[in-house]
């Protein structure tokens, strides 16, 4: 049994690493809230504040207990707007907490897995390769940016995973689906706004966590982009989604970025090219209506046991 540490673990993208993680894991869950299950082989770590678990020599105690053979670093602050107005905030979890666990990593010799973002792009362009270079737009791209510097720098075995926005709804807890968000507008009769002119390929949840335990017990290094096999507007995927949920898909509303107040500027077209996981992982990268399946199938199984 291998023995890998998840951190962020009561997150929307954490939940689906955790649930899908097999026999052949120990899973400690690093989490500032408590276990929402218990479960043989998931050891759960709650922690204090994050300024707590950064002072000196508390992740190291840790790593020496556990001894990791893979640390997945899924914990940041995803929500955009709140980044743009809370920089501080922003640059403590997602790129101070980044350089602690890296130095960890090179220390002990551990392999690290880092998701970072398709918001690292400027969107001009669109279909990005993982060798374009990356241009940030908003404070929340440039520390994801920031943190994917520091690991690179830092560290031998790493792989960088860049999700592309994700699909999917919550394994457990109350992290940050958009697709929850979505149903539970359409499910309350309101209408959905979605902003029209932002191109992305989601990734849904399910191939997402998949793809995060095989980039942790593989030796795949440098970037890599985790991303759907369809580029769609939102207002088009969003419309898609609700029409398959058996909703009218013209309550899914257009919006323009200017009608929603407080909105940090975000990249127009930040579509990634997902050729290098199509080719690397042994993991299918899946369209959006597949992915939905899939999804949908992992909940109905969820509802039988
Ligand atoms: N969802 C997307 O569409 C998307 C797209 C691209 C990239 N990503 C990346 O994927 C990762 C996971 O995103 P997500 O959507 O799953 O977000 P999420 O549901 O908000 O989960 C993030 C987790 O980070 C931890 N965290 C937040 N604030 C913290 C703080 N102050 N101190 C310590 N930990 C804190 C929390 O875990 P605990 O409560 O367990 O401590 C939280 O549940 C992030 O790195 C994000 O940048 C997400």
């Amino acid at each position: 049994m291998k023995r890998i540490i998840v951190t962020g673990a009561s997150g929307f993208v954490a939940g689906s690493v955790i649930c899908q993680a097999g026999p052949e894991w120990e899973v400690h869950a690093f989490s500032q809230k408590p276990a929402p299950f218990q479960r043989e082989g998931l050891i759960w770590h709650q922690h204090g504040p994050l300024a707590e678990l950064l002072q000196p020599g508390e992740l190291e105690r840790r790593f020496r207990e556990i001894q990791p053979d893979a640390v997945i670093h899924i914990a940041a602050i995803p929500d955009i707007d709140y980044c743009e107005q809370h920089p501080d905030v922003a640059d403590e979890v997602n790129v101070n907490y980044t350089i602690a666990l890296a130095e960890m990593c090179r220390q002990q010799k551990v392999r690290m897995v880092f998701t970072s973002t398709d918001t690292v792009f400027d969107g001009n362009k669109g279909h990005y390769a993982e060798t374009d270079p990356p241009a940030p737009v908003n404070h929340y791209g440039h520390t994801k940016l920031r943190a994917e510097r520091a690991v690179a720098d830092r560290l031998e075995d790493f792989c960088i995973a860049r999700l592309a926005i994700v699909m999917g709804l919550r394994f457990y807890g109350q992290g940050n689906s958009f697709l929850c968000r979505l149903r539970d507008t359409l499910e309350s009769g309101r209408e959905a706004s979605v902003p029209a002119e932002e191109i992305r390929s989601p990734v849904d949840v399910v191939t997402a966590g998949r793809a995060l335990l095989e980039l942790a017990g593989n030796t795949f290094q440098g970037i890599i982009h985790l991303a759907g096999n369809d580029r769609l507007s939102r207002l088009d995927f969003s419309r898609m989604i609700a029409g398959r949920l058996g909703y009218p898909p013209e309550r899914v509303v257009a919006a323009t970025a200017a009608d929603i107040p407080g909105r940090a500027r975000r990249p127009r077209d930040a579509s990634l090219d997902n050729s290098t996981a199509r080719s690397a992982l042994k993991t299918p990268m899946r369209g959006l209506l597949d992915g939905l399946e899939l999804v949908l199938s992992t909940e109905r199984m969820k509802d039988e046991r």
